[in-house]
């Protein structure tokens, strides 16, 4: 983040970037200059080292469903922290939790906890080679689901390297991703039923499994339509392949996340962000028979998974009450406080007079510089002249005290409400105001 003159923030940048590599311990924090440090968190409010409170749209990366330092939370907690945080043993609050979460969907019949969201899938891809026996895996062009290598398989294709939409290149994130991995991912086209399952076609008895996330935040936010939905379910069953949810961010939209708004059962859903209570976490959730790769039967054990803190009694603690306390009426008013941001923000786009439009669903949502909604990862590409006015936007909201994930996106906490929504409306509609200008003379 710019920032003018010497600040508590750039001083520490200056001591981190002797120690952490680029000055970071996660590139999310980087924006346009050294990061903003935090002093604390309350609520739906972020006060910095220097001082300046902001309204937090960003919760984390849309892992605070309650907000910041959630009373109820940390009363659990502070009494789980007295008797120990980690053990070489089991808990009854990871059963607690368990009981918790798989009676929230129907889809839900086992629950193996993991760390991240990284962690639960791969996990799943894991668990679908080992029920199947295959390995390729199928996801759509430039989802998130982590950074576990297959995951970043076409993560974030260019025009210069993606190929034809009709049948996108699996392209590899990081330099030195071994091409035999890449070989093994399969790419599909988002939202057009007819384009992936051509795709998949090519690959029949070769997929385990196909990774959907229900609102792909990176391809622009836009829910999976059903019948996109539908016809993933009817191939994958047709040719013995597994279809995967991943819903580290969507899970937030029904009680019994996404996939609830769909006539369809996942065979697995992996899970993460706000499930931790603020915690690190990640879930993999799935049907009795697939979860079975992870116990000892008559075929041995197919896919032994273990993790130091996996299950740990402080996460399951704060995840339990986090959870328990988005109840249905809770899921319902964000929801519609989310519908409520989506037509402020689509009336400040028109009075702003500028080619900008708002995407999402229930209580997520995010503002494309671009006049109309993009449907796929392709059209929601940002040229360089968009990143640049995007910068711009974010710090302009910075500057009037509301914090947005980079691309503009919003993931609500229960501690909103109306007023904190028509704050951002205000501080919206003065920062489009300010990059009119490079909004209507592109580099
Ligand atoms: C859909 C999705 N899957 C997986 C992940 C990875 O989760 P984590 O950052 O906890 O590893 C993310 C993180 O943003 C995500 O959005």
């Amino acid at each position: 983040m710019k920032d003018s003159g010497e600040t508590k923030s750039t001083d520490l940048y200056q001591r981190a970037r002797a120690v952490l590599p680029g000055g970071v311990s996660r590139n999310t924090v980087l924006f346009d200059g050294p990061p903003i440090y935090v002093d604390h968190g309350k609520g739906c409010r972020v006060t910095d080292v220097d001082g300046v409170e902001r309204i937090d749209f960003a919760n984390n990366m849309a892992s605070h469903i309650h907000g910041h330092a959630f009373p109820p939370i940390i009363a659990a907690v502070t009494e789980q922290l007295q008797r120990g945080t980690a053990f070489t043993m089991a808990t009854e609050a990871e059963v607690r939790f368990a009981e918790h979460l798989c009676g929230r969907s129907a889809n839900f019949d086992k629950i193996r906890f993991v760390n991240s969201g990284t962690e639960a899938v791969m996990a799943g891809m894991k668990a679908a080679r080992a029920f199947t026996g295959r390995a390729k895996i199928a996801k759509t062009e430039g989802s998130y689901h982590g950074a576990y290598d297959y995951a970043e398989v076409s993560q974030a294709p260019g025009p210069q390297n993606w190929g034809e939409i009709a049948e996108p290149r699996a392209v590899p994130l990081a330099e030195g991703t071994p091409p035999g991995l890449v070989d093994d991912m399969v790419i599909l086209p988002f939202n057009d039923a007819e384009k992936a399952i051509a795709v998949l076609d090519k690959h029949k008895d070769e997929i385990a499994c196909v990774l959907l996330d229900p609102i792909p935040h990176r391809i622009g936010m836009v829910p999976v339509t059903p019948a996109y939905v539908t016809a993933l379910r009817d191939w994958t069953t047709a040719n013995n392949a597994l279809l995967m949810f991943d819903e580290v961010i969507t899970v937030r939209s029904e009680v019994g996340g996404m996939q609830a708004r769909f006539d369809i059962r996942p065979d697995l859903t992996s899970l993460g962000k706000m499930i931790g209570g603020g915690f690190p976490v990640g879930a993999l959730a799935g049907s009795d028979e697939v979860m079975g790769v992870f116990e000892q039967d008559s075929q041995g054990l197919r896919l032994p998974l273990s993790g130091t803190f996996s299950a740990n009694p402080v996460t399951m603690t704060a995840g339990y009450v986090a959870m328990s306390l988005f109840d249905e009426e809770s899921v319902r008013r964000l929801n519609k406080l989310g519908g409520y941001a989506r037509t402020n923000l689509a009336e400040v786009i028109k009075s702003a007079d500028v080619p900008a439009c708002v995407t999402g669903t229930g209580s997520l949502f995010r503002l494309h510089l671009k006049a109309d909604a993009p449907g796929n990862y392709r059209e929601a590409y940002m040229s360089a002249g968009e990143k640049l006015a995007m910068n711009r936007l974010i710090l302009a909201l910075y500057s009037d005290g509301i914090m947005m994930i980079h691309t503009a996106s919003a993931a609500l906490s229960t501690a909103m409400g109306n007023t904190e929504i028509d704050r951002l409306s205000d501080a919206m509609h003065g920062a489009l105001l300010s990059i009119k200008g490079i909004l209507n003379d592109p580099v």
